[in-house]
């Protein structure tokens, strides 16, 4: 099987135990859209990304990525694919500061391009820098420029959000997979984030992002996913998923509990 679009899954499922977190018969993700994958707390969609991204293995099923069977690859080799993911819980190192934490992210995609320098006739010491331009670039980008030399640990929640993304950023992807962006993030930084993932659609990279925050799903996203126990429940434009009754049930039967 071999499908051109960005990325596609089949009959992807994982178990705990007795529990079927992911259970995805067939879903297809394409170029230059916005998607949101929403649900109820628990109904499987960190664990799709992690399935997606590697950081768990599935039972069963296959991932494709740009037409190539990716099913069997590891993390490194998706995310130098161009498959980046950022995390529910951040994950910055606090001891380090903002530019170290960009600088390390940005060694795994250091080594490589220190082969191409290297073959074109160019210095270690001028990747360096090439590196450090890029890690300004997008530091400027997220409003973080004033923070470079701070511990990661002296970071608000919605800069800490920021630097992860950075740190994704800082690989080059062609796809962004996002867990929660917005969670915990104050209003007004999280409208800043929204317009940050906006341009960097515009610009071309393909986002799929999870998100409680309904309203900002509804005016980010191309498309909306929904998630419930595991399963695709309803798959569309914002619109028609604000008023599907199989969405409004999954939620309001968890409030119900
Ligand atoms: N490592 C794990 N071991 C056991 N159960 C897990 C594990 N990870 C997730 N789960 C369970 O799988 C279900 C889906 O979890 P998760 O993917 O985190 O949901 P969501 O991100 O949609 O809130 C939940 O019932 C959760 O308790
Ligand atoms: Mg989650």
């Amino acid at each position: 099987m071999t499908s051109n679009k960005l990325l596609s899954v089949s009959s992807l499922k994982k178990s705990f135990g007795g529990l079927q977190a992911v259970n995805v018969d067939s879903l297809e993700f394409s170029e230059n859209e916005i998607t949101s994958l929403i649900g109820p707390n628990g109904a499987g969609k960190t664990t799709f990304f992690d399935l997606l991204t590697k950081f768990q293995n599935p039972d069963q099923g296959n991932i494709f990525f740009e037409g190539e069977n990716v099913t069997s690859f590891q993390s490194y080799k998706l995310a130098r694919l161009g498959m980046t993911r950022t995390f529910q819980l951040t994950r910055v190192f606090e001891k380090m500061s903002v530019l170290e934490n960009m600088q390390f992210s940005g060694s795994s995609v250091k080594n490589e391009s220190i082969s191409r320098s290297l073959i074109k006739g160019k210095s270690l010491n001028n990747f360096e820098k090439e590196l450090e331009i890029e890690v300004d670039r997008i530091l400027e980008l997220l409003n973080l420029s004033h923070m470079k030399y701070s511990y990661a640990r002296e970071l608000s929640g919605g800069q800490k959000k920021l630097l992860e993304l950075g740190r994704a950023l800082i690989r080059k992807p062609k796809l962004l997979l996002l867990d929660e962006p917005l969670a915990g993030v104050n209003p007004k930084l999280a409208e800043e984030i929204l317009d940050i993932i906006k341009n960097l659609s515009i610009e071309g990279i393909n986002i799929i992002m999870v998100e409680h925050n309904i309203n900002a799903v509804m005016k980010i996203s191309e498309r909306v996913v929904v998630m419930a126990e595991g399963k695709i429940i309803a798959d569309g434009e914002p619109e028609a998923i604000r008023n599907n009754e199989n969405v409004i049930e999954a939620y309001l039967g968890k409030v119900n509990e």
